[in-house]
């Protein structure tokens, strides 16, 4: 086990705005009462991590400037505060269902963060780190959405940009408990992928969604889809809401063309389609830490075998977190961005 440096590298933002990241040195803190130091290992760049950065993300929100970004990441333990339980051991590598001072600007994009321990769950063996560090954010609301919308065997559910890194693990995730899965991308070449992926149809989704509704409406004898999970908000809702049931419900867990929503009051007064969001936060808050734990050992094992496949990674150095951030609007970027360092 390599000793514990005084300082360490740490990315660091002057103000929000991706241009005002530098890559500075931070003391490496001590670990109190019940908490463990971890040296991070890997930490995927997320839309989160892009919304944290530009200052409207609510989950990220620094008490004060310079703060480190990063919400979420694999590492290995590096020192053990007092009164910890045993029940994880220098050297062993974990993820974390949530990181406590990230939110207030103390990320994982530096090499060692403090953790509680109760928060820490091991890594299995044969799960590298650049999988392992995507556990937390995208496969947890996976199986919340799942829940959520408690959709039964046989039915179809929409899913729109579903060519993302969370999109794929839901449609593995779908398929395996006999959900058929009608995604929807952007671009015409990713249609095929997606049905390798474990979609049950896939259509590309343009100006209106007339192919998407034609399909479902022939996939449902009429009734439309169970329900729909969106990551675009913007003009989407109201334009595959026509493809939803009547009494169905909408989740929308994303805003990549921007915050505001283009409701449409006939869809929720005449047909009962109800719009919902949901945020893995809350979700998982709600239940106690021993609970947090299962799910995200449930993940874990689940990427292992498959269920939740991890996205292919991009490894890039910590040091280029700004450009990364950048990198991360690009159309068709085939690869989930990792910092490493
Ligand atoms: N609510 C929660 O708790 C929660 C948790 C995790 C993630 N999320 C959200 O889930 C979404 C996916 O996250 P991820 O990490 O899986 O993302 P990702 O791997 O970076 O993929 C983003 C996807 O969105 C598509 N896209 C981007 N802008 C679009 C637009 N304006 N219109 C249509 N498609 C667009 C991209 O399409 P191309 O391939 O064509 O570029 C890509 O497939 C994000 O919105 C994220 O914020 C929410």
């Amino acid at each position: 086990m390599a000793s514990i440096p005084e300082t360490q590298t740490a990315i660091q933002l002057s103000a929000f705005g991706i241009d005002n990241i530098t890559v500075g040195q931070l003391p490496v803190p001590s670990p109190g009462a019940g908490e463990v130091l971890v040296r991070i290992t890997a930490r995927p760049v997320n839309p989160s991590d892009v919304f944290s950065v530009i200052g409207v993300y609510p989950g990220y929100k620094p008490k004060d400037f310079p703060a480190v970004p990063g919400l979420e990441g694999a590492g290995e333990v590096a020192a053990l505060g007092p009164n910890v339980s045993g029940r994880l051991s220098v050297g062993q590598r974990v993820v974390a269902t949530q990181w406590r001072g990230a939110v207030e600007g103390r990320g994982t994009w530096q090499q060692y963060v403090l953790a509680a321990e109760e928060d820490l769950v091991p890594v299995p063996d044969d799960l590298p780190d650049d999988a392992a560090c995507q556990a937390l954010i995208n496969p947890v609301p996976v199986i919340g959405m799942m829940e959520e919308l408690a959709v039964p065997e046989g039915e179809v559910v929409i899913f729109t940009a579903a060519g993302s890194a969370l999109g794929r693990m839901f449609l593995r995730y779908a398929s395996t408990r006999g959900v058929k899965v009608v995604a929807t991308c952007r671009r015409e070449e990713q249609v095929e992928e997606l049905k390798q992926a474990g979609a049950y149809d896939a259509v590309v989704l343009g100006a209106d969604a007339d192919a998407l509704v034609a399909r479902v409406s022939e996939l449902t004898g009429g009734r439309g889809a169970w329900g729909a999970l969106d990551s675009i908000a913007g003009s989407t809702p109201a334009k595959i809401a026509p493809a939803v049931r009547e009494g169905g419900t909408i989740i929308v867990y994303g805003a990549m063309s921007g915050p505001n929503v283009d409701w449409n009051v006939g869809q929720c007064l005449f047909r009962g389609v109800a719009l919902k969001g949901f945020w893995l936060v809350p979700w998982l808050a709600a239940k106690p830490a021993e609970e947090q734990r299962r799910v995200l050992t449930d993940v874990l094992e689940h990427m292992r075998s498959g269920l939740l496949p991890p996205m292919k990674t991009d490894v890039r150095p910590l040091e280029e977190a700004a450009a990364a951030l950048r990198d991360q609007a690009i159309e068709g970027r085939p690869a989930k961005i990792v910092l490493r360092g």
